[in-house]
């Protein structure tokens, strides 16, 4: 004969009726383990148990209920699950999972449940915060406004990401997406924002290189590592975001300024498969993506940036996930995809053809970024996607050569030096006013004059000397100050700049000689200066006769935006032409707008 536990259960349940009502409640916060495989429990008898509450097992096991069915309870456990028998007893804590919060945390290497790893010793919180909890609503947040900066120039510039944002790292493996989140971490290192790097199924040698990384920039005190390794059980890993957000929470809800790294989802999603499967969750294709959507949702929903009665504190998040041969329509992709704000999308082929950061400018976006973008910034890299992707779409022409037309070539040798622009080593994050220096030197053409190769090298040269010659320019563009004097003061520096660095080519377009640009300093440099103070715009052209030319070609370049597609420049700003670039190339536009 066989016995079915709930029919006892039932059989009990009529005798002791009539028990106080005392004892009945007692009764039910204590069960029996029913079976017990691979870090799985079943329990038996606990009728109130919460989802997501924390059992007590015996030999210091700790249960997580998950599965609450009719007639028992699934938990995962944590520890060693091993000594676990089945008949053992179970009691209910009344509690949900809770991890320790606080700042004793920044600095230390943590598993999910508050353990160090680092060997530091004791963390010496007083808080805890149950991990996962109600993300806030509609009514407590505030648009974003401020920013979260990465110090990388392809991301400050196009895809901007604000604080209480969730911005989506995107792409296959080695592709750089890890290097991005350290970054952001190491380019906040003396700022008001405290980082949480989760690391989800990482091998715990990866784990402790970022935390050296972030120790070498000074960026470890400023940072909690949750880790999760590899190796650990798939509950461990499960429970590691939702702690580390718990963790940066509790700045958030202090007003204070959080970021969350979960490197990476997909490892998430993977342990929470094999943690579903051997709860005998339905394993087919209906559940679990739906599954795994709410798993990930409830998860980045609580980044967000609070009101100002509750502190206008923010947490912003970003998630991580890998794909496979680039392939976005996979399932958790998608999910992600469709959770956050925006995703940087990398490109394998990208990063191998030596674009790193390998950004796909085309594939990535900031939905709500731009509001939290700094004035300067958002003036001077304004073109700069439209540039790219023009760019990107003669590309392919590129190995026509000499029998391209002058418009193509224009937009070709501006496309690459823009793209030698965006390219940034790792853990060589630049201030906001040191990026918007040399994007508006890409932007507005003078670096036209420089050969692509020598475009690192002038960078640095010109941020070195503008913050040491101009570094009164440089507080105000880093204020956030921009207006046209800014702007023409700006392109004259640059100008001057580009004249003692020794320009490849002239104002023409055409390869200078060696030798010659020491005479293209001397004369570019005088007309320079009396075209700026005449005309207070920037991007002047070095002959004299060419204030009226170049109003005239930019009406002319205007006209031609509504019904000349093909003009590569044509929805830029007539003003933020380059002037630098080639005469012929105008006159011809001139002529065809004069015809048009
Ligand atoms: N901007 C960069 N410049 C040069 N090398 C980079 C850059 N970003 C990443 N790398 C290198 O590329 C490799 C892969 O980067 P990683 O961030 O670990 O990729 P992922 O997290 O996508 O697997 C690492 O060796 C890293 O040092
Ligand atoms: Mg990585």
């Amino acid at each position: 004969m066989q016995i079915k536990p709930d029919e006892i259960t039932n059989i009990l349940k009529s005798r002791i009726e009539g028990l106080d009502e005392d004892g009945a409640g007692d009764l039910s916060e204590v069960g029996t383990v029913l079976s017990v495989a691979d870090g799985i429990a079943r329990v038996h008898g606990l009728e109130n148990c919460m989802s997501l509450e924390l059992l007590e097992f015996p030999h210091d096991v700790t249960g997580l209920a998950l599965n609450l069915e009719s007639d028992n309870v699934g938990a995962v456990l944590f520890g060693d699950w091993d000594s676990v028998d089945e008949g053992d007893t179970v009691k209910r804590s009344g509690r949900l999972l809770e991890v320790p919060v606080g700042e004793e945390l920044l600095g230390r290497i943590i598993d999910p449940l508050g353990n160090p790893l680092d060997g530091k010793g004791e963390l010496g919180t007083t808080q805890t915060r149950p991990a996962e909890g109600p993300a806030p609503g509609v009514v407590q947040r505030q648009p974003v406004e401020e920013p979260m900066l990465t110090g990388l120039k392809a991301i400050d510039s196009m895809v901007p990401i604000g604080r209480g944002q969730r911005e989506l790292i995107i792409g296959d493996r080695q592709t750089g997406k890890s290097a991005i989140a350290v970054d952001a971490i190491i380019n906040n290192r003396d700022k008001d924002l405290r980082c949480v790097y989760v690391a989800i199924g990482l091998r715990m040698a990866t784990v402790a290189s970022v935390a050296k990384t972030l120790e070498e920039h000074g960026a470890l005190e400023n940072t909690i590592i949750v880790a999760a390794p590899a190796n650990e059980a798939a509950p461990i890993k499960y429970m590691a975001p939702y702690a580390g957000c718990a963790m940066g929470e509790f700045f958030r809800d202090r007003g204070e300024h959080a970021l969350c790294i979960y490197d990476d989802l997909t490892k998430h999603a993977y342990a929470y498969r094999q943690m579903s499967l051997l709860l005998r969750r339905p394993p087919g294709r209906e559940a679990f993506p739906g599954d795994v959507f709410y798993l990930h949702s409830r998860l980045l929903e609580r980044a967000s940036k609070l009101n100002d009665e509750l502190g206008g504190g923010s947490l912003t998040a970003l998630p991580i996930i890998e794909t496979q041969a680039g392939d976005l329509a996979a399932y958790i992709p998608t999910n992600v995809i469709s959770i956050t704000d925006g995703q940087i999308f990398l490109d394998q082929d990208l990063f191998l053809g030596g674009t790193r950061p390998a950004i796909d400018v085309g594939m990535s976006v900031s939905r709500v970024g731009g509001s939290a973008q700094s004035t300067p910034m958002k003036k001077t890299a304004g073109t700069l996607r439209l540039d790219l992707s023009q760019y990107r779409e003669l590309q392919a022409f590129a190995q026509f050569g000499s029998d391209l037309d002058a418009d193509t070539q224009a937009t070709l040798n501006r496309g690459e030096r823009l793209v030698e622009v965006l390219k940034q080593g790792e853990q060589k994050t630049l201030t906001t006013r040191d990026q918007v220096a040399i994007i508006y030197a890409g932007t507005s053409g003078w670096l036209d004059r420089i050969s692509t190769d020598r475009i690192h090298e002038f960078q640095d040269f010109l941020i070195d000397r503008l913050n040491s010659g101009q570094s009164g320019l440089m507080d105000r563009i880093g204020d956030s100050e921009w207006d046209d004097s800014i702007e023409s003061e700006l392109g004259e520096a640059v100008g001057e700049a580009i004249d003692d660095f020794g320009p490849d080519y002239d104002a023409e377009g055409n390869p200078l000689e060696e030798g010659e640009s020491e005479r293209a300093h001397g004369g570019g440099d005088d007309d320079e200066d009396d075209d700026s103070s005449k005309s207070g715009s920037r991007d002047e052209d070095d002959e004299d006769d060419s204030d009226e030319e170049d109003s005239k070609s930019a009406k002319s370049k205007k006209e031609d935006d509504e019904d000349d597609s093909d003009d590569e420049d044509s929805a830029k700003d007539g003003k933020s032409k380059n002037k630098n670039k080639n005469k012929k190339n105008k006159k011809d536009k001139e002529e065809a707008g004069a015809s048009a």
